[in-house]
């Protein structure tokens, strides 16, 4: 069993997450490679007490990302840190000599993107993804493998949303994500963009343009010190994107909606593909199950089939017995390191985000605040 050395910076939430995954590498059945985490960093002395609480094997724990950069006893880095500090941090990683996990939405907007990817050019020994883990659903694995064998005929449109409803709560108090200076122009693109447009940029259904609407519903919200402080960001948006189909050439609208206060959803994924000969659905609101149509003439019933334990990469789980959030982190993280080890995924669908693919999703970001800022269809140019 191959061992790469983990480094995390930002022991946040997703730093946790990770670490809990790596901890529970025994869940996965047939790996020749695991995480060992040994070294985590956080700019503030709070969450590293938890790693070190529950981590024996993690020999540094500093409040300076350049020293953890700096220990040779580190292969492989997670940075899990607000969009205003990934251009930064990345960029060093990579230059340590680091592989890399990053975050979305991988630079805080275009230009810091186009850094890391400049970076990246530099340092092709580099092994660097981006996280993302909802197309690692039994249901998103099933839909991709659809995907791959066109199963869709002509595709009619593809719908893909990602809704939290915490923020109609307008006593929630702020946090970095309501800031332009830490999250980003994007606002709620930056920070849940990525996760719609992994799929679609995937299958290849790049837009050829999009006319954006972008919504911000609450002016203030409670500050740190209890007193109104300003939400400048985008609460909710919506990208109208016209998309071709590389396999019959036709094309299709791809809508896709990014929002915080969606009233009743915590913390919806949905994808959804209509086609003349098969149409599929999923949301994460009904992790289990996915939505099927299958067109030959006659009646249109939809089917609802249970997934699950149908992984990707197989586990001790029964395979009856359905699947959640941090199963699918599992599987993300699996795939990471065995794309790291062997260069490869185990199929098109599989694989975490690019770095490519990243520059792509900010293409179709800036396009997006360029359309709603002067309500036009801004083409977008995918090389
Ligand atoms: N994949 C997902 O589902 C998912 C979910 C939430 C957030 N994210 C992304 O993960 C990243 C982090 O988000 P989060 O929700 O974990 O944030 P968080 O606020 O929970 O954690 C960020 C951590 O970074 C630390 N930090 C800040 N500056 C630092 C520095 N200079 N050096 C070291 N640590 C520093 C903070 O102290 C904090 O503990 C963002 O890019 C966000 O978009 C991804």
């Amino acid at each position: 069993m191959k061992t790469i050395r983990f480094g995390i910076i930002g022991g946040g939430l997703m730093g946790r997450e990770f670490a809990s995954a790596a901890a529970r590498w025994c869940h996965l059945l047939q790996m020749d490679a695991r995480p060992e985490l040994v070294a985590v960093c956080d700019a503030t002395p709070e969450p590293l007490r938890w790693f070190t609480e529950n981590f024996a094997g993690i020999k540094q724990a500093t409040n300076d990302y350049k020293e953890l950069l700096a220990n040779p006893a580190v292969d492989a880095v997670y940075i899990a840190v607000p969009h205003n500090l990934h251009e930064k941090l990345y960029g060093a990683a990579i230059e340590a000599g680091k592989h890399l996990m990053g975050e979305k939405p991988f630079g805080i907007n275009l230009a810091a993107n186009r850094a890391i990817l400049a970076v990246l050019a530099q340092h092709p020994q580099c092994f660097a993804r981006c996280s993302s883990e909802f197309p690692f659903f039994p249901a998103m694995q099933r839909m991709g493998r659809m995907i791959e064998r066109a199963e869709f005929g002509t595709i009619l449109e593809v719908n893909a949303s990602f809704q939290h409803s915490s923020d109609l709560d307008p006593n929630k108090p702020m946090n970095w994500k309501r800031t332009v200076a830490a999250n980003g122009e994007y606002g709620c693109l930056g920070d849940l963009g990525l996760h719609s447009l992994h799929m679609p940029i995937r299958a290849g259904w790049v837009p050829r343009n999009v006319r954006a609407i972008l919504t911000r519903v609450f002016s203030h919200r409670p500050g740190r010190d209890g007193k109104p402080a300003p939400c400048e960001t985008w609460d909710n948006a919506t990208l109208l994107c016209e998309t071709a189909d590389p396999v019959t050439g036709a094309t299709f609208p791809l809508t896709i909606k990014t929002q915080r206060i969606a009233p009743g959803e915590k913390n919806s994924w949905n994808f959804e593909v209509l086609g003349t000969r098969r149409s599929a659905r999923f949301s994460t609101k009904q992790a289990n199950t996915i939505q099927l149509l299958d067109y030959s003439g006659g009646e249109q019933p939809w089917q609802h089939l249970d997934m699950g334990h149908e992984m990707t990469f197989p586990t001790i789980t029964g395979g009856i017995f359905e699947s959640g959030f941090s199963d699918v982190i599992v599987q993300m993280w699996a795939s990471f390191v065995s794309e790291l080890v062997h260069r490869k995924t185990p199929g098109k669908f599989a694989g975490c985000i690019t770095p490519q693919e990243t520059h792509l999703h900010h293409k179709i970001l800036t396009a997006a605040l360029e359309s709603h800022r002067n309500a036009t269809v801004v083409k977008i140019d995918p090389d």
